[in-house]
């Protein structure tokens, strides 16, 4: 079994270059292989503390676009375009700060979520589900229809249910692995591009996804 190195190349690389965590460099090889980012884009970061990612959408946009950062702990924003909303997702008035500080629809949703985990299966097993029907029901108000979101998935017993339900919003999804990762991570992204929009069929489909869990080592 590969052994767990908190410090490994992505740690050094990460210090080196003074971003806050290693989890940069997953999205920044993810946002090159799939071009995800237009010029100006307006960019929503799920689970963005403390930073990593954030770091590598304000390097992308160069000072275009916005980007609005949501988690449970507050951090800094890297720049004047980069708006940070400190919050539980699953709340209400999250939902809708997030709404308010885009101005308009999303062109892409960028998801780290990793809920905090008990070790009790049962719970770690709903957390997830919620965080997934949490990021869904903000993609399905704030990302323009042909727009994407690109989010941090567990590969295990319940992983055909979350992809089910990515299907139900996107014409289509890529699973993938980056190099960042660590050896023998259960990690995955999907990278799930075409948004139908939020129509009837849509609404009418009920996430009942209920998402693989691991540690949050995995960043
Ligand atoms: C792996 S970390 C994100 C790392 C970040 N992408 C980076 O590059 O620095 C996962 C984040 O999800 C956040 N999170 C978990 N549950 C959340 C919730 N219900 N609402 C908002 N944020 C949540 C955690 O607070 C944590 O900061």
């Amino acid at each position: 079994m590969a052994r767990y190195q908190p410090h490994d190349k992505f740690f050094h690389r990460a210090r080196a270059r003074g971003l806050p965590s290693r989890a940069a460099f997953k999205l920044e090889e993810l946002l090159a292989r799939y071009r995800l980012l237009p010029p100006d884009a307006r960019v929503v970061d799920l689970g963005c503390a403390p930073g990593g990612w954030l770091a590598v959408l304000h390097a992308a946009l160069d000072g275009r676009g916005r980007i609005v950062g949501v988690d449970r702990v507050s951090c800094a924003a890297p720049g004047p375009h980069v708006i940070i909303i400190a919050g539980d997702l699953r709340a209400g008035e999250v939902q809708a700060a997030v709404m308010d500080a885009l101005g308009d629809r999303a062109d892409l949703i960028t998801s780290d979520l990793a809920p905090k985990l008990s070790g009790i299966r049962e719970r770690d097993q709903a957390q997830s589900r919620e965080l997934i029907e949490a990021s869904l029901a903000l993609a399905a108000r704030a990302l323009r229809p042909g727009g994407a979101m690109l989010a941090k998935v567990f590969m295990g017993a319940e992983f055909p249910e979350v992809r089910r339900l990515f299907a139900v919003h996107f014409s289509r999804i890529d699973v993938v692995r980056t190099r960042a990762s660590r050896p023998g991570s259960a990690e995955l992204y999907l990278i799930a591009r075409g948004f139908r929009g939020a129509g009837p069929e849509v609404a009418a489909a009920s996430p009942s996804a209920a998402m693989a869990t691991r540690s949050q080592r995995d960043d």
